[in-house]
């Protein structure tokens, strides 16, 4: 049986063209319901301390309007934790953030962090929200994710995805495949993103352990030019062919 593999859509970049201008266009929330219509699996949304994208108020829309699963992207800060604690959304992810970043420039290092994340790992789960940790495919990471009683982590795809080469791409491929059996092995549900697009989608999707895609960017730019509709349904579509391309070749 073909273990099931779920898109998250991040909607974070429809609100960076809507505070472009101000105003209420393009509406995040409305981006949501469409995605939800083409096959995603849920939402979400990344509310970060200077608030450049995703607002306080899409996140309370998003919580009363859109049924699919919200998964809360957030920093591990007082802030973030009574926001989260006050919406309970359905999952929150831990990322680490820097104000001058342009995006989630890699995973958290739970590791030396561990001592300041317990207690956010701890509040969130005892709110009954699946806590995730964003993390780079590393053991140790994984191993202290799995010390702190995190459920579930997340695999840095930006590596792979920015790769310079081909062999290089497929190193990092290699570690993100190892990363997510070694997660398994220590029970943590294993979920993968950032970077992803069409093509580079196939063989994460066809890693066997990860069972949850988590694709923004890549999604809000194609929907200029073919829709949101066609692109999360495309999106959709090539992680599902390599999913089960991959489980027939291991029946074979
Ligand atoms: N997963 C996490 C934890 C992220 O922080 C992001 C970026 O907000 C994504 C997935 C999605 O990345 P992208 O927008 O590059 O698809």
């Amino acid at each position: 049986m073909t273990i099931p593999l779920r898109l998250g859509v991040n909607i974070d970049h429809v609100a960076t063209i809507r505070n472009a201008r101000g105003g209420r266009h393009p509406d995040p929330v409305r981006a949501a319901r469409l995605a939800a219509a083409a096959g995603a699996d849920g939402i979400t949304a990344h509310l970060r301390e200077d608030r450049r994208h995703i607002s306080d108020g899409d996140i309370e829309r998003l919580r009363g309007e859109i049924d699919l699963p919200l998964n809360l992207e957030m920093a591990a800060t007082e802030e973030m934790l009574a926001i989260a604690l006050r919406h309970r959304p359905h999952a929150a992810c831990i990322v680490p953030e820097k104000r001058a970043e342009l995006t989630t420039e890699g995973g958290l290092d739970v590791v030396a962090g561990q001592d300041h994340l317990k207690p956010f790992v701890v509040a969130l789960g005892a709110a009954g929200i699946r806590v995730s940790l964003f993390v780079d495919p590393s053991p140790p990471q994984l191993e202290a994710a799995c010390r702190l009683g995190a459920p579930v982590v997340e695999l840095h795809t930006g590596a792979y995805c920015d790769a310079p080469s081909p062999s290089a791409r497929n190193a990092e491929l290699a570690r993100l495949a190892d990363a997510a059996v070694a997660a398994a092995a220590l029970g943590l549900e294993c979920h993968a993103g950032h970077g992803l697009s069409f093509e580079t989608v196939g063989p994460v999707a066809a890693i066997p352990t990860v069972v949850e895609l988590n694709i923004g960017h890549f999604l809000i730019g194609e929907a200029i030019f073919g829709g949101l509709d066609s692109a999360v349904k495309r999106m959709r579509s090539q992680m599902d062919l390599a999913r089960a391309a991959a489980q027939g070749e291991r029946c074979a």
